[in-house]
């Protein structure tokens, strides 16, 4: 698959609509900052995992279509707990896995597969940390597809990431209600 192709489809698993898909730019790869890049660090196993969602399949029975689970460094959520809010440089990577569905001993059970892509967020309320059209409302905005960790495919987050988060502009544009660890 073409590079284009590939961000088609994953731009398309990721908005799950064709109207929603208009929102996206697909800009062509660029470099990213290196405050955007997917950390080198193995967060997985280095961070703490603040939740997971899961996106279900059109038919809900089929179980879930994409699991997403974000995660930040530990001191980012002590952070938190202490002050109410994140302190700028505080990055969040989420991945974005093709669901796998399969019936389990516990019932239709569905679990990661192929990584799709990766989102990263990174807290820049005194707008220090970069200028230009992936920085703006407080963050650095950046998507990833598959395994890359330095060529971004986010042009404008304003086009590409904003409308999904406003909803939750009343949680400085985070899901928080998806994080258990994060309620006292
Ligand atoms: C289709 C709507 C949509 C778009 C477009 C979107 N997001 Fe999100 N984002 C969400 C939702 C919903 C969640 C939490 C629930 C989930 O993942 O299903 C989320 C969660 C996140 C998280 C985890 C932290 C948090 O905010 O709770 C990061 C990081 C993130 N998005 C980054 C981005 C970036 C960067 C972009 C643009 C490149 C972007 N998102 C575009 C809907 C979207």
């Amino acid at each position: 698959m073409s590079r284009k192709l590939i961000w088609l489809a994953a731009a398309a698993a990721v908005l799950g609509s064709a109207t929603a898909e208009a929102q996206v730019t697909k800009s062509p790869p660029v470099d990213a900052e290196q405050v955007l890049r997917v950390p080198s660090v193995n967060y997985r196993t280095e961070w703490v995992q603040l939740g997971t969602f899961s996106v279900l399949a059109e038919k809900p029975q089929d179980g879930a279509k994409e699991l997403h689970a974000v995660y930040t460094e530990r001191k980012n959520v002590e952070a938190y707990l202490n002050d109410g809010k994140f302190p700028d440089g505080a990055v969040f990577v989420k991945d974005l896995w093709n669901a796998k569905t399969e019936a389990l001993p516990t019932g239709t059970a569905s679990f990661a597969g192929d990584l799709i892509g990766r989102f990263v967020m990174v807290k820049d309320a005194a707008g220090k940390l970069g200028s230009g059209a992936r920085f703006g409302d407080g963050w650095g905005w950046a998507f990833f597809l598959g395994n890359e960790t330095v060529k971004t495919v986010t042009g404008d987050y304003k086009v590409d990431c904003l409308s999904c988060h406003e909803p939750v502009r009343k949680q400085d544009l985070q899901f928080l209600q998806g994080y258990p660890i994060l309620r006292k």
